[in-house]
């Protein structure tokens, strides 16, 4: 199934305005695309204890699977930056790609669904899950 890019990358840019993250002051919003047509969206969630935080990645797909979504993940599309008045993430920041740790966390998903999702960021940025986490761990590797 295709997914509206344009729509998926609105959904993240608009879940940026929920990030707590007030240590580094930059917003990410990660929006997930499901084949059943599903969307969902979170932002990054900081700590004092700054290595506790949580990546807007990881806080999605923990909430996808908290909330029963088991449908094969199609697309992911992340947007991050400094905030403007309404919290959201300011267009025009370099593409956000997704940190190692939420690369593996995603892989999780794409495992479950047996999907290679696609990874979308600003300035036209597009790659497969597969390309960024080569050689993947996953529950195979067991
Ligand atoms: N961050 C994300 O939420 N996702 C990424 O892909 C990269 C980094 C967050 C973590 C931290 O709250 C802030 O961005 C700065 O690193």
């Amino acid at each position: 199934m295709s997914v509206d890019r344009d729509a998926l990358m609105a959904l993240a840019r608009r879940a940026s305005a929920l990030a707590y993250a007030p240590y580094s002051k930059f917003h990410v919003g990660a929006a997930l695309a499901f084949a059943d047509g599903r969307m969902l969206a979170a932002a990054n969630v900081e700590n004092a204890s700054y290595g506790l935080t949580l990546c807007a990645e990881t806080v999605a797909a923990a909430s996808a699977l908290q909330g029963g979504l088991a449908s094969p993940l199609v697309a992911v599309a992340i947007v991050g930056g400094a905030p403007g008045p309404d919290g959201i993430a300011l267009a025009g920041h370099a593409p956000v790609t997704p940190c190692g740790r939420c690369r593996q966390v995603l892989h999780e998903l794409a495992v479950l669904g047996g999907t290679d999702p696609l990874i979308w960021g600003d300035s036209g940025f597009e790659a497969r899950l597969s390309e960024l986490l080569p050689h993947a761990f996953g529950p195979a590797s067991l």
